[in-house]
């Protein structure tokens, strides 16, 4: 009785060794496919919890270090992942925002009618964005408002950020600190206009867009690339009369005014979040999940393959040339719970969302050319946490400090037949690859292990190159809700890649259960 007790507390004790699965795959080094757009990268920050106030803004009088008021730590940790454009103020609250209220030396409060009724101290507004990009080293995205504002509001706010300080709005913006007029390369018209940017039916967004569309520029006269508000997830009726209606000029357009050949519109964003039961109302934990939510969460969010399919056929349509680009400026997990503010863990589950979702919008590099994961700090599936003046970073942080390499890289197609992951009713391919080529030449092969259960050892071909060395790191960690703490900030780290080795022209690895791996050969 005795030994049979011991035998089973022996047994439960030794740890049980992890199943390996193999896969082989080959990688096409001389058949180079598009460039990944570094914007794909891009981040999105809105006034919205403590995303802005907190998360970014101090204040110059905070004991936080800052530089005229933006935090020092965040500033160093997001230059580090190269984050290359920040969309901003919104989301709901752009619909919400008007940007005199947040210029001048008198700031207007106002209330925040979307979330929480927050009062709005307007502190952070137009300067201080840029301030914070040119900190970052990143470009502006900034969205218009549509909902409560008007064509006026949009027009002049693009000339007070980008006209000649010898004009009156120039001179304005001069007056308030900021001489040289911004560039202002990426312009949304409105957010959600079908939701919380207006209530909008698709065909009257189409003629708001046409209308917004044909004022919104920048002082030079320039037109920055425009931004329509696309569908929400699965909407493709949105799609398709956004790329009828609004996607190009009215065939008597002056083409001394305009060029016909470039589109009226340059992008149709995408929103789609990833919710572990796909609900609403009762969305799933962000930890103390069990494996059924581990694996809905990964079905879920290698949906957006679909979706970006889909919406990009429609768009082929009307736009065979891929002119409009799909631009996917709110993606990521969205979990119930939180202390407020849309404020939540991020484990290492969102690590492997993160990674997935940047492979497929790799694939689609074509049509895909720019994402904003929402959101930025303290906000959704955040790069940073902050606690006053203490920050960490998430595991979703790691996958794009490693990933960075893939940004203007030119794609590298990679063969391979993905083993099944299953959970109950539910499966999913086991195995996610993507590879590109770097300017220097380098090759980078980011592969993501969602079976939280079994490693893979991976014999990857090398076809088309010869390569000398190879290097690697994963990210992974005890449990699938392994997440980083303001006490124990390093449990979710990338290490050294263990057993990668390069036997003649096959790479091969050991990718551990629920892991993110970067290789780089060269
Ligand atoms: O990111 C949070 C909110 O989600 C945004 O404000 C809105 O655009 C979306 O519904």
């Amino acid at each position: 009785m005795l030994k049979s007790v011991l035998t089973a507390a022996l047994l439960l004790a030794t740890p049980v060794m992890a199943e390996t699965v193999k896969v082989e795959a080959t990688l096409k080094a001389d058949k180079a496919g598009p460039v990944i757009n570094r914007n794909i990268y891009g981040q999105f920050v809105e006034h919205l919890g403590r995303g802005v106030y907190e998360g970014i803004w101090v204040g110059k009088d905070s004991p936080i270090p800052n530089t005229r008021g933006i935090r020092n730590d965040v500033v160093a940790a997001l230059k580090h992942i190269k984050v290359p454009v920040v969309r901003w103020p919104g989301g709901c609250f752009a619909d919400d925002y008007h940007w005199r209220d947040g210029v001048g030396p008198e700031r207007k409060p106002t209330i925040n009618s979307n979330w929480n009724r927050q009062i709005e101290p307007n502190s952070f507004g137009t300067h201080e964005f840029m301030d914070f990009l040119s900190q970052i080293d990143a470009q502006p995205f900034v969205s218009v408002n549509v909902g409560s504002g008007s064509v006026k509001d949009a027009q002049s706010w693009m000339q007070y950020m980008t006209a000649e300080p010898t004009t009156p709005p120039g001179a304005e913006r001069a007056r308030n600190g900021q001489q040289t007029p911004w560039s202002v390369p990426y312009v949304g018209i409105g957010n959600e206009t079908w939701g919380c940017g207006g209530q909008m039916r698709a065909d009257d967004y189409a003629y708001e867009f046409r209308k917004y569309a044909a004022y919104v520029k920048s002082s030079s006269g320039k037109r920055p690339f425009l931004i329509a508000v696309g569908p929400d997830t699965d909407d493709y009726a949105w799609t398709e009369t956004l790329m009828k209606e609004a996607a190009w000029w009215r065939p008597a357009a002056t083409p001394m005014m305009y060029n016909i050949d470039r589109p009226i519109m340059d992008g149709l964003s995408l929103h789609f979040y990833t919710l572990p039961s796909n609900t609403w109302q009762n969305k799933g934990v962000a930890t103390q999940f069990g494996e059924d939510q581990w694996i809905s969460t990964m079905k879920r969010a290698l949906f957006m393959d679909e979706l970006i399919t889909k919406n990009s056929a429609i768009m082929d349509k009307y736009d065979p040339q891929k002119k409009v680009a799909l631009i996917v400026d709110e993606w990521g997990t969205w979990y119930d719970g939180g202390p407020g503010g849309l404020y939540q863990e991020n484990t290492l589950r969102d690590a492997l969302v993160a990674a997935v979702t940047l492979n497929i919008f790799h694939d689609h590099a074509e049509r895909v050319k720019m994402a904003n994961i929402a959101q930025m700090i303290n906000v959704l599936q955040a790069m940073i946490l902050t606690d006053k003046d203490k920050m960490i970073l998430t595991p979703t942080y790691h996958v794009f400090e490693m990933y960075k390499v893939h940004q203007d890289a030119t794609r590298i197609p990679v063969n391979y037949t993905a083993p099944v992951y299953r959970y109950g009713e539910a499966e999913v391919p086991m195995i996610s690859v993507s590879a590109s080529r770097d300017k220097a030449g380098k090759i980078h092969v980011s592969v993501a292990n969602l079976d939280p259960n079994r490693a893979i050892a991976l014999d990857l071909i090398l076809t088309g190159v010869k390569a000398k060395t190879v290097t690697g790191r994963t990210l992974t960690a005890p449990a699938t809700d392994s997440h980083n703490t303001f006490t124990a900030p390093n449990t979710v780290t990338p290490k050294p890649a263990t057993g990668v080795k390069l036997k003649g022209d096959t790479l091969t690895a050991n990718l551990p259960a629920k892991s993110v791996s970067v290789f780089e050969l060269q």
